[in-house]
Formats: C-alpha cells, structure tokens, sequence
C-alpha cells in the first residue's frame, strides 16, 4: 500500500469514530470559467455595468465619500480574499482593527472566525469575507438604514462577480441586508436559505460568541453545516 493511500485509510478511520475530523477535499477557490454558466448571477442593484473584476471594481469605489462614514473612516474596507471563493461571509461593519488595517476580521472576532473556520477544516484564504458597509461606523454604532442603503449596490457588486455558491451571513445585520427580514436570529439560523440561486446560512457574529461563550454550540452547529453544505457541491 502506497503511503498516500495508508493516511486516507487512517484519516478514514479516525472519521468514523471522530465527526470532527473532515477528509481532504476539493477545491474552494474555483475559476468562475469552470463553473457551471447558471451559477453565474448578476444581482438586482448591482453597480452597471458589472466591473471586470473585484481588483477594478475596488480602484473604482475606494475613495468613496457618498456618506458620512466616508468622512470620519481610516481605511476604506472593501473585502478580502479571491473572487473565485465558493463560499461568501457577510460581516456588519469594519470595526477598529479593520478601520486600521484595512481587511476586514482581522480584531477578535476575526480571530474567533478563523478559529470556527479551521475547526471545519477550512482555510480563510479559501473564501471570501466582506462586510454590509465598507467604512467604520464611529464607535462601531450600528449601522443606520441610509448608510446600508448607501453601500448596498457596492456588497450586491461584489456577490455578483464572486456568485459564490453559499453566502454565509454573520450576524443579525447581514441577515437583515441580504433577506430584508427582521426574523429574529434564532429562528433564521440552523437553515439553508434559498437565496437568489445561492444557498444562504445565517449565524451569530462571531463577537457575539466572545460576548456570550456559551451561544457558540450554535455557531458550531451552523458551522458544521456548512461544513456539509460545501461538501455537497458539485
Ligand atoms: N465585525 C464585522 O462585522 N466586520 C468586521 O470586519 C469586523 C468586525
């Protein structure tokens, strides 16, 4: 026996007794060129023409000002990660870190997602993270509703040019863009969402987990079915 086929049969072994453990498994980052035409989407309110590409369409919006927060932001923070991504994570808002830095979950509740992310055997590299606004709120305030209203072409641009195939929201502002309900989280996560021809997931922010410890079974359980969800592409 080859020793490449010895650890598949060991990693085999180890799932059976352990449902933690995930196999290897294919690629997260896929070429929109290999995918299937019908999973490529343009959404309602994005930006037209559709820029030629994530890089382009961030030259073109960077230095936006058409709100407030345009204002009183460090950094403009557009997303991060490739436009190939399968999967699609939607956050609130850039907080103190990310208004810094520039990418967004990068504070502790970055780290918290990365943390849920490697436990389901998944890399952030591999997906892409972007947020409802693109511009800190000062004092990390909610967002109001003409600020989203604001950025709201800008996030249906980005998920037009990834068409990802699972749009994970985080949180009860993302939930509420992107499904235009005020269904309280609790009965939004835990299900698959159809949304515009993509599976949709709603969660808790990963800072309301460092808040609230013991809530985070729920996003283990939610992250587990993405998990299951990915798996399942074809
Ligand atoms: N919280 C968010 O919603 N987004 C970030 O980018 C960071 C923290």
């Amino acid at each position: 026996m080859s020793g490449s086929s010895d650890a598949v049969e060991y990693l085999e072994s180890l799932a059976l007794f352990e449902e933690d453990i995930y196999l290897p498994r294919k690629n997260l980052v896929v070429p929109q060129a290999e995918r299937s035409p019908k999973s490529l989407r343009v959404l309602n309110g994005a930006v037209e023409p559709l820029p030629e590409s994530l890089s382009a369409f961030e030259k073109q919006i960077c230095e936006c000002t058409r709100c407030e927060l345009g204002k009183t932001r460090t950094k403009f923070v557009f997303g991060d990660g490739s436009q190939h991504a399968r999967i699609v994570f939607v956050g609130e808002a850039p907080g103190h870190d990310e208004d810094h830095t520039g990418i967004p979950f990068v504070g502790r509740a970055g780290q918290l997602l990365n943390e849920m992310l490697a436990e389901i055997g998944l890399d952030r590299k591999e997906v892409y993270i972007c947020n409802t606004l693109k511009c800190r709120p000062p004092g990390n305030r909610d967002p109001l509703p003409s600020e989203k209203e604001t950025c709201r072409p800008y996030l249906r641009t980005q998920l037009s040019l990834i068409s990802p195939d699972i749009v994970v929201c985080l949180g009860k502002h993302a939930a509420n863009e992107l499904l235009g309900t005020d269904e309280p989280m609790k009965d939004l996560r835990g299900r698959v969402i159809p949304w515009e021809g993509m599976q949709l997931l709603v969660t808790y922010h990963p800072a309301y987990f460092l808040r609230n410890m013991t809530q985070k079974v729920h996003g283990d359980a939610d992250f587990k079915l993405l998990r299951k969800l990915y798996d399942q592409l074809p």
